[in-house]
């Protein structure tokens, strides 16, 4: 059966970039469907909203998306329901997307871009799992009110509500440990729990669930060392798995190891194997439209979903060798390039990695 691709570009680098993916993929002659639509600010010029009706409805009858980037300064005064990055809240919740994979790869032609020495980076390849649909992002009760009670009682205060029920954490728990089974069998849980409930129930659930997966180490790290050891010794973490917040701030982190966020695909996946595909960067509103943004990450998102979502693992291999090859040529956007390499287009690269993958 042929699967159906919904396409969301969105706002600023988003259409250059997923020109190239969409490049790449048709020259595979891949049983696939496509069919766009609009989110973001682009969506909300048009629709009103940066998720309206019919892409979510498109969305949810896919069986992946593929999201380019939202956000863009002239929406960034909107109301907070309003803003471009609602759209990605509301197809996490919608679809349900609760588990997050940010691989963290540092590619060996790349190593002396990262910000640390290369010898702390070369080869590293990490996987964060994000809880994606919890937490302090989506925890009721939320909202501004004047103070009941604290230092300043009557003064006017915005709170929000970190929660995680046993189930959440039960199933991102689940994840995590088989995803650490088809590496190296080491897991490490980021938390807080010296100071928060949430976190001592997310500890004790990940210990209870351990019990079922003897063969994967796991080990508990408070979230402030995380970071910092993220950047002492990233190459002795594998897999991590942490909530919602925390995972956001430390795949940041994780990703600018690597030398360049623009190499760098995420997978957002329902238990029903359901995906959004997106890079790990933003939008770069300031360089869109000029043909000088790094595809890669949004051709490496493809790759991924035709591993986690579409079932052809060999034809995601192909895009990622093909990826590779790219990069051992030589060929690099502005955002990579260094002294002896080629600096090529957006679409340039695209071109590139077609002709590497045959
Ligand atoms: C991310 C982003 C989003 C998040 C924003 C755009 C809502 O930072 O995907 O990491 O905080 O999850
Ligand atoms: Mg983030």
């Amino acid at each position: 059966m042929v699967k159906k691709i919904a396409i969301l570009a969105g706002d600023g680098i988003g259409n250059e970039i997923m020109e190239q993916a969409l490049k790449v993929m048709r020259a595979m002659s891949l049983p696939l469907e496509y069919e766009s639509g609009l989110v973001g600010g682009v969506a909300y010029a048009a629709h009103g909203h940066p998720l309206p009706e019919c892409t979510l409805k498109l969305a949810k009858e896919s069986d992946a998306v593929l999201f380019g980037a939202v956000g863009d300064y002239r929406y960034d005064t909107l109301e907070r329901h309003l803003r471009p990055e609602q759209a990605i809240l509301g197809l996490r919740k919608a679809l349900g997307l609760f588990v997050n994979l940010r691989p963290a790869i540092c590619f060996p032609e790349l190593t002396s871009a990262s910000s640390l020495k290369p010898e702390l980076v070369a080869g590293l390849d990490l996987l964060l799992v994000r809880e994606l649909t919890g937490d302090v992002y989506f925890g009721q009760p939320r909202g501004r009110r004047k103070s009941p009670d604290g230092f300043f009682p009557g003064a006017e205060e915005g709170f929000d509500t970190m929660r995680y029920s046993e189930p959440e954490v039960e199933r991102i728990a689940h994840v995590a440990f088989q995803t650490a089974m088809g590496r190296k069998k080491h897991l490490v849980s980021v938390d807080k729990a010296n100071v928060l409930e949430t976190s001592q129930l997310w500890r004790d659930t990940m210990n209870r669930i351990a019990k079922e997966y003897p063969e994967v180490t796991l080990e508990h790290m408070y979230v402030d060392n995380a970071a910092m050891q993220l950047v002492r010794a990233p190459k002795k973490l594998d897999v991590i798995v942490t909530g919602n917040l925390f995972g956001d701030i430390l795949s940041d982190e994780a990703a600018m190891l690597t030398g360049s966020i623009g190499m760098l695909a995420s997978a957002a996946l329902n238990e029903k194997k359901q995906g959004l595909y997106e890079p790990s960067h933003g939008s770069a509103p300031d360089i869109a439209g000029k043909n000088i943004a790094n595809p890669l990450a949004q051709i490496l998102s493809a790759a991924m979903m035709l591993r986690y979502s579409l079932d052809m693992p060999d034809e995601a291999v192909a895009i990622e060798e093909a990826v590779k090859q790219v990069l051992r040529q030589g060929y690099r956007t502005g955002d990579i390039w260094s002294e002896g390499c080629t600096k090529v287009s957006c679409s340039e690269m695209g071109d590139a990695v077609v002709k590497a993958l045959r």
